[in-house]
């Protein structure tokens, strides 16, 4: 489907690879402005610049987690733009590990960039949406957060909160016409899940009723929907991109 998102800027976090990269890909194909944020790893975004160089792309390095960084971030931000119409809150790390085996700083860490970092964007954003009466928070959460994975309970208990956090946000600025929605996806062939074990992967794919993967473009293609005006009625509400897990 085609949506047109010229004089729109977009901010998505960990949008130089992955799902954000391909979310990220989308509104810049369709005419936004997008800011891809990125954490680790400049080589990345350096060759996404290149990529979509007759795009409307600017990438940011910060990390999420940090609210001074945010802040600056945001502050940096207003004097270059004049709205702000999308924030993906994609960001997310994992730190697998059975409760009596995690080190308090892998519980910390996830809770940090997962969780408070969804926190600290949508602080941001939702300063920049109020006056203009508009704007869409998309949180990308997990599975993980609803059904529990064994060795998750870091990655579970934040994804959990940002479905917490949608909902509460949703109503403190629905009267805006901001709306604040996740989007759960499966499993998406990413780095994030690279060091998962052959045997598991085999596993986990045979209780997919669809029996494979899903890939970035999947998560996108429900990313741009919600992003449109058209999705103005739905707002504190998880859509599930999980071919039936
Ligand atoms: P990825 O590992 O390819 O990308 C993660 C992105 O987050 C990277 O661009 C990285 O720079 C950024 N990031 C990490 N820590 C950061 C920090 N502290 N500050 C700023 N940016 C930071 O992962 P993928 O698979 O694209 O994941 C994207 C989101 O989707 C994550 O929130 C993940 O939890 C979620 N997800 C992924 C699934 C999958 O199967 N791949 C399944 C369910 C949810």
């Amino acid at each position: 489907m085609k949506y047109n998102y010229e004089d729109w800027t977009v901010i998505v976090t960990g949008g130089t690879r992955g799902i954000g990269k391909a979310i990220a890909s989308d509104f810049l194909k369709q005419g936004a402005k997008v800011i891809a944020t990125y954490f680790g790893n400049d080589e990345t975004a350096n060759q996404m610049k290149e990529e979509f160089k007759e795009y409307k792309i600017s990438t940011a390095k910060f990390d999420v987690a940090n609210c001074e960084e945010v802040e600056a971030f945001f502050d940096d931000f207003s004097k270059h733009n004049e709205s702000l119409e999308v924030l993906v809150n994609n960001a997310g790390i994992r730190k697998d590990n059975i409760v009596g085996m995690m080190p308090s700083q892998d519980w910390h860490d996830v809770i940090s960039t997962n969780l408070t970092g969804t926190y600290n964007m949508s602080k941001y954003a939702i300063m920049q949406m109020m006056g203009k009466r508009f704007g869409r928070i998309i949180n990308i959460t997990s599975p993980s957060g609803k059904m529990g994975f064994a060795g998750q309970a870091n990655y579970a208990a934040a994804k959990a909160g940002q479905v917490g956090f949608t909902k509460s946000l949703s109503k403190e600025v629905a009267k805006r016409a901001i709306t604040v929605n996740c989007i759960s996806p499966g499993f998406i062939d990413t780095e994030l899940i690279k060091d998962l074990p052959a045997d598991l992967v085999k596993q986990y794919k045979s209780s997919i009723p669809v029996k494979k993967f899903g890939k970035p473009s999947d998560i996108s293609n429900v990313a741009m929907f919600l992003a449109s005006k058209e999705s103005s009625y739905i707002t504190g509400t998880t859509i599930e991109v999980t071919g039936g897990l």
